[in-house]
């Protein structure tokens, strides 16, 4: 699929930012943003496996040749996992989640399709997002998380949560 540019204009001369499908090349400055961003990032190896999947969506935000973003969802049946979504540190709160987010709905190009992820619960910014994205908590994973012992809660976004219910979400327990 072709390159577009879907971020808002970054400011200055700045070059725009342009978001296209993940690609093996850009594993390196992937690992070298998933460092900076998160207490415990990912091996290469996870990455590798996750692009290796064909029914995947993984892609890569990038201002001139460097990575400042990415996400990657797999599909396990007809559900789509967003398992990691990242912006390097002087990217944030610029949009470029969002336009991530935005680019992986429009590849998907399904109105009924079904995403969820897992957030730790101390990751109000992440939520916050996921929020105003039209995602919805609705489970607990206790003690998800191996480095703290935190929960993570599962959140969904769907038909349904987009309206404000859910109905359509497996098993949901919304959290107290
Ligand atoms: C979470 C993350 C991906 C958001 O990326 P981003 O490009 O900064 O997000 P956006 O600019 O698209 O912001 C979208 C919304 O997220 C929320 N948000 C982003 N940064 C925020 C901040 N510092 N404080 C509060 N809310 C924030 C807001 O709701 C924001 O909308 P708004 O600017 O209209 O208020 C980024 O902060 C990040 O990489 N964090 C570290 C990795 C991580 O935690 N990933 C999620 C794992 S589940």
């Amino acid at each position: 699929m072709s390159e577009r540019t879907v971020a808002p204009a970054p400011p200055g001369n700045e070059p725009p930012i342009h978001i296209r499908a993940l690609a093996y090349p850009d594993l390196p400055q992937v690992i070298a943003v998933e460092r900076r961003v998160f207490p415990t990032p990912w091996s290469l190896a996870m990455f590798v496996l996750e692009l290796s999947k064909q029914s995947g969506v993984c892609l890569a935000a990038f201002s001139g040749e460097r990575l400042v973003g990415y996400e990657i969802c797999s599909r396990y049946d007809t559900v789509w996992h967003i398992m990691n979504i990242a912006v390097d540190l002087d990217y944030q709160r610029r949009g470029l989640a969002t336009a991530l987010l935005a680019e992986l709905y429009r590849r998907v190009e399904d109105p009924q399709a079904r995403f969820t992820l897992e957030v730790r619960r101390s990751n109000a910014v992440a939520i916050h997002l996921y929020e105003r994205e039209g995602f919805r908590a609705a489970g607990t994973r206790r003690r998800y998380y191996q480095d703290n012992g935190e929960d993570a809660l599962v959140m969904w976004r769907t038909p349904g949560t987009l309206v404000g219910t859910l109905e359509d979400v497996p098993n949901a327990r919304p959290p107290q």
